[in-house]
């Protein structure tokens, strides 16, 4: 089984908002991560994988090298320079992509066995629905790797961290944080903590693009596991990471205590990394 490379994940964090191919060789040496978790749970990566919202592409291409066939499909064709050429250059045929909605996914039923989802359930019109097809296209017994932030997350979901760490988005509604955020990268780069390249608001603040914020649902705990109940999927395991800043500043009894409330958990919670199988 691969493992887990974590000066290449560095090295390709830094510079992944380059281009999209960047990107992609940042998702594909990250993705060993995955691996390594799927792996520790006992599951097999074998036969179909589908990664539904796959980006650049870079995860698709990475499983394709540990399964029969990988497919990235995306609502935006953002793997066409990225995860398509990274497949060349390493010379792996098992890997294609399809532009398409995960909301209606262009597949049979029982056609995958292993879905990967990272990232993407925030993002779409309708969560309930993406997960319905996830379900659906999977065979008996497969598996469904989700991993999603809090929409109230301490690290930001999707928005970019200030030198001071000051969760603007918490003070303000999201969509003024968002504006502000490309505000300061415009104004003062200087003020945001990760270096440019490793920051897409001042990549596109650089190149003088913009953008919708693209955070659709408003991810919680208890609503990941509604939407999952409602869907019929089983819960194999959940992690929950806690953001830095709380692991490093706030006591265990207390960090324990925000972990648990119902609705401080989705301050403290970065992202949840959920396990889940298609059991009828
Ligand atoms: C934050 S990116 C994550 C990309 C990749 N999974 C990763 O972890 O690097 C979210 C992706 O979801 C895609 N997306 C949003 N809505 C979608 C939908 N309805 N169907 C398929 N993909 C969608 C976006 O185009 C984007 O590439």
């Amino acid at each position: 089984m691969r493992e887990i490379d974590n000066e290449a994940i560095q090295n390709h964090a830094d510079i992944r908002f380059r281009s999209s191919y960047h990107y992609a060789m940042f998702e594909y040496y990250r993705s060993a991560k995955i691996l390594k978790r799927l792996e520790w749970d006992g599951i097999d990566v074998h036969g179909a994988v589908l990664d539904a919202g796959c980006g650049s592409g870079g995860i698709a291409v990475s499983f394709a090298e540990e399964c029969d066939r990988a497919v990235g499909l995306d609502i935006k064709n953002k793997f066409g320079d990225a995860g398509m050429k990274l497949a060349k250059e390493l010379g792996v045929e098992n890997a294609s992509f399809v532009q398409a909605d995960g909301t209606t996914l262009p597949f049979s039923n029982e056609s995958f066995d292993l879905v990967l989802s990272h990232s993407v359930i925030e993002h779409v019109h309708s969560a309930e629905a993406y997960l319905r097809e996830c379900y659906r296209v999977l065979r008996p017994n497969g598996v469904l790797f989700l991993q999603t932030p809090p929409y109230l997350s301490f690290a930001g979901a999707h928005l970019s961290r200030l030198r001071v760490p000051i969760p603007i988005h918490l003070l303000m509604p999201r969509s003024w944080a968002f504006r502000l955020n490309f505000y300061i990268a415009r104004k003062r780069p200087g003020w945001l903590k990760e270096p440019r390249e490793s920051n897409t608001f001042k990549m596109m603040a650089e190149r003088g693009e913009t953008k919708h914020d693209d955070l659709i649902q408003r991810v919680t705990v208890a609503g990941v596991h509604r939407w999952l109940r409602a869907v019929g999927f089983e819960l194999v395991r959940e992690q929950r990471h806690v953001s830095g800043f709380f692991t490093r500043n706030i006591p265990g009894f207390l960090r324990k205590f925000l972990e648990r409330n119902g609705f401080t958990q989705n301050i403290v919670i970065s992202n949840l990394e959920l396990l889940l199988k298609k059991t009828s």
